[in-house]
This record gives C-alpha cells, structure tokens and sequence, in this order.
C-alpha cells in the first residue's frame, strides 16, 4: 500500500473549508486505500508568534476532530509531532544537507519576512527552517506520497531535492515522495470573500464556518453570505463566484450536482437557506461525536500514545540509518 503524510498546523479552528475539501477524502478515502499517518504538526505552529495554552487547546481539539470526522485508529496513525523525537533528530541533518540560499529563496518565507520588515519587526529563526522539518516530517516516513495545495508545492519541491542530495551524498535512505493535488473534495470559498479560500488563518470570522460552530451561527453566517449582482440563478464561478460558492457547498453535502442545483432555484434566499440547512446537517453528526470525544479524555489520549509508538517505530530504523550515513558514530 502505498505511504501517505498529512500535516495539520494548529494554529487556527477547522473549518467548513478543510473538512470538504480535506479532510472528509481523508476519513473516506484515503485511510482506506493508504497506508496514511496524519499528524498535528505542533512545532509547526511555533514558527509564528504563538500563545502556549491556544496551541495546546487547539492541538488537542484537532486530534479530537479528525476523530470525530471519521479518521479511524485502526486504519490510520494519527499523532502528534512534538511526541515523536525523530521529526526534530532528522530535521537537524537535513539544515546540514539544505543550503542558506536555497531557504531564503522560499517564496512563503519571503513573504512574511518582508511583511514583517515593513512594520520593522523581524520573523522566528524557525520560520526561515520550518520547510526543512517539512521535509523531515515526511521523509523519516518514507511516505511516497503527499498532497499538498499550491502554497505548499514549493516545500514538496524542496523536500524532493534534499532527498535526491542526501541520497547522492550518504547513499540511499530516503524515498523521494511524489506531489498529488488533493483529488477529493471542493474548494470553499469565505462566504464574505468568495474570491479567497476559506481557510483557518482568514482574520473575519463572518464568512468562515468552523466546524465546532452551533447551528446558529451557521445559520447566521450563510445567511450572511454576500450576494453577486444579477437577477437570475446561475453557476458561473469566474462572474458570480458567492452564488458558485453557496452551490458548491450545498451539492457537496448533498452529493448533488452544483449547475443542475442552479437550476432548481429562483431566488438567492431560498439557496441560502437550503445551504445552511444542510451544512447544519452536515456538521450535526462531526459535533456530537467530538462531544462525545471530549468526555472520553482517557480515549483520545491512548489514541494519541499508540500513534506516537507506531510513528516512532516507523521512522527510527530510518532516520538511525540516516544519522550513520552522514557519519555520526552508533551508540554501540
Ligand atoms: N507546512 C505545512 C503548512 O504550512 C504543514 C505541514 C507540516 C505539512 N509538515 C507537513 C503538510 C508534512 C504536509 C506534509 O500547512
């Protein structure tokens, strides 16, 4: 079977966005037809400026989701990373195989460094390495391959080449891994700016539904979806990308098509309250599972023991075999 990586930074709340286009491949397909560890990639979340009890609340509240929607522990290994001493032990070797310039290049580093400069600040060391654990994460796996949206394609690219050098240099260890597109799944749009991703770093929260929220407030923000101009119903996602958005949505939780559905309404508030409707629906079954989750503490947390052990015995043989490679001496 082939070997699959998937990362989860906790470093926001999960939201509509990643569960259909994520996450619910994740629980339906993927742990099924791959050998698949997902992990909650904490350190990750400490390259930015973090507040401790936030990334501890939210890591653990990521583990307890992927759970609650259907990540299953005996088809899957799902862990956490800063429990697995091998992701920190081979991203050390591989700062020593990556060059300076090539990291500095980073188009995502880039970008925040010189944001950040502008308001004369300055970003962590680890943001500028973060890729590098990247890398690490996935090749003390031997994952062959991961899936990765176009902001991480230049990190995968990144991890492929140190790959290949380590190799070239210290003989084969690693497996270079392929990129795929997430295949499963539908692109949702923030309901207040259907022209970006709904994503978990989105600052407004008014046209983000994260999966925790209460039926209300799902109501409330798909009601509140802004409107395009135009009088008639249709599914054009380049000229009425907020109608688009809505009836891709709603056709992914009903499995339906979204130009046919199109079709069936003549009014953008009767497709509004079909989508919060069945998005609530949607949601019901992942909330009441996570409740149930979170009474069961003793659950999660021998989830969380068992993945960490199956983890760590995986990559070790590897990443031991690397640490001889480049020349550090066994322990004997
Ligand atoms: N760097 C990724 C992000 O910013 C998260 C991540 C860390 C990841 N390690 C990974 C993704 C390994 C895929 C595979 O979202």
């Amino acid at each position: 079977m082939t070997r699959i990586f998937s990362g989860v930074r906790p470093t926001g709340h999960l939201t509509l966005g990643d569960y259909l286009g994520a996450l619910r491949g994740w629980a339906d397909e993927e742990q099924h037809r791959a050998e698949a560890l997902f992990c909650v990639v904490d350190l990750h979340a400490l390259t930015v400026d973090h507040d401790p009890a936030r990334v501890r609340r939210l890591s653990r509240q990521a583990v307890t989701l992927l759970l609650a929607v259907g990540l299953d522990p005996r088809r899957c290994t799902l862990f956490v990373q800063s429990h697995v001493a091998e992701h920190t032990r081979l991203a050390y070797l591989m700062e020593c195989v990556a060059d300076d310039d090539e990291m500095l290049r980073l188009a995502r580093y880039r970008e925040k460094a010189e944001c950040a400069r502008a308001r004369g600040g300055s970003v962590r060391l680890s943001l500028l390495t973060c890729p590098v654990l990247m890398a690490a994460d996935i090749l003390a796996y031997g994952t062959e391959e991961v899936s990765v949206d176009e902001d991480q394609a230049q990190h995968l690219e990144l991890t492929r080449n140190l790959a290949t050098r380590f190799n070239q240099r210290y003989g084969r260890t690693f497996v270079v891994p392929k990129a795929t597109r997430p295949v499963v799944g539908v692109r949702v749009r923030d309901l207040q700016d259907p022209t970006s991703a709904m994503g978990t770093s989105h600052a407004r929260g008014a046209g983000v539904v994260h999966l925790l929220d209460e039926a209300e407030a799902v109501r409330e923000k798909v009601m509140g979806a802004v409107a395009d101009a135009g009088p008639d119903l249709v599914y054009d996602p380049a000229g009425r990308p907020g109608t688009a958005n809505l009836l891709d949505v709603l056709a992914a939780c009903g499995g339906g098509d979204p130009e046919k559905l199109a079709g069936a309404y003549d009014s953008y508030g009767a497709l509004k309250k079909d989508t919060a409707e069945a998005v609530v629906e949607l949601l019901r079954p992942v909330r009441e599972r996570h409740a149930e989750l979170v009474a069961d503490p003793g659950y999660v947390d021998s989830v969380l023991r068992d993945g960490a052990g199956r983890a760590r015995e995986m990559a070790r043989p590897r990443v031991d075999a690397a640490y001889r490679g480049v020349g550090l001496l066994p322990v004997g």
